[in-house]
């Protein structure tokens, strides 16, 4: 059985308090707002490519426990495979702590345990969906040489890999680059990885052409509300193209970034020749309608729920 995306990363049970503001060291404040959703940048990234169609799968671990009882049930609801779904006893499903502010702005403490025992046995078990995948698609909420795994196996089988370097890690291994047919980071985690401080549009260009000559095949950095830029080693002489955004009232950004991504990967998968300045364009129309709404899933679209000249 082949699938359009499969994905292999985290899941993380989101704790969410909805405050005015983000609070200070040693500082408590109100908040109005608590509730309990799904997260993890991995599911929350194969969740969007489901919900706009795709035909997927995700390759992670969770707890022996209630939260990954129920994270297991929130993929079956979305039609999301399970094969390849691992539950453990000796570690808890990955939790994250969030505080949204009233600008929409977030702060996160993630503490993954599960999603760290996920390992080469479980690719191994996997590796007829990773090889046989149209796109596979990685991040860093698990172990680090998982991740680079996954995308080495994939790479040699010319299965078409995303990797989102979140949250980024400081001397990340090289070859990640020269596995990532896309490498899909935001802002800060291009700063971080490349030492270009990224203010404007024009210094993300900067930071993505180092990124290109580390060995990655295409960059996409994301740049909020204005949009992302684009660049691409086949054309090595053309400059970054900058895809601005149309402007939203912003409620909620977290996991806005995966919905960009979950988005890419569908169109990667189902619209192989659309050029990528075309799927970032549509992506970022995805990303958009995740922001107007609290929640990170809960907010992500489906087919139904978007302009149909998006497909
Ligand atoms: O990217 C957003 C995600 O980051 C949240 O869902 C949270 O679980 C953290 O992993
Ligand atoms: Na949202």
């Amino acid at each position: 059985e082949a699938f359009d995306v499969v994905v292999v990363g985290s899941c993380m049970t989101d704790l969410v308090s909805q405050a005015p503001r983000l609070p200070k060291a040693g500082e408590t404040i109100h908040g109005h707002k608590f509730f309990i959703g799904f997260g993890g940048k991995g599911a929350n990234q194969c969740i969007q490519a489901a919900r706009m169609g795709a035909k997927t799968a995700m390759v992670c671990k969770v707890g022996k426990d209630f939260f990954g009882e129920n994270y297991i049930q929130n993929f079956k609801d979305n039609g999301v495979s399970t094969e390849f779904v691992g539950q453990t006893v000796d570690s808890a499903t990955g939790a994250a702590s969030i505080i949204v502010n009233d600008a929409g702005e977030n702060a996160i403490v993630i503490v993954a345990g599960a999603n760290l025992l996920l390992g080469g046995e479980d690719l191994r078990r996997a590796l007829p969906a990773l090889s046989h995948a149209k796109v596979m698609v990685c991040q860093l909420e698990i172990s680090p040489d998982t991740s680079l795994q996954a995308l080495r196996l994939s790479h040699e089988n010319n299965v078409k890999t995303i990797f989102n370097p979140a949250p980024a890690i400081p001397d990340l291994d090289p070859e990640f680059y020269r596995a990532s047919d896309v490498f899909c980071c935001n802002e800060s985690e291009a700063e971080l990885l490349t030492g270009v401080a990224v203010a404007s549009i024009e210094d993300a260009g900067r930071a993505g052409e180092e990124l290109l000559r580390r060995g990655c095949s295409s960059v996409i950095i994301t740049l909020g509300s204005r949009g992302c830029v684009v660049l691409s080693a086949h054309e090595p002489s053309s400059p970054s193209h900058h895809i601005p955004t149309k402007p939203v009232t912003t409620v909620d950004t977290t996991g806005a970034g995966d919905s960009f991504i979950g988005a890419l990967a569908f169109y990667m998968a189902h619209f192989p020749t659309m050029s990528l300045e075309e799927m970032a364009r549509r992506a970022n129309q995805v990303a958009g309608v995740s922001v107007q709404t609290i929640g990170t899933q809960a907010s992500y679209p489906s087919k139904k729920d978007l302009p149909t000249d998006l497909f």
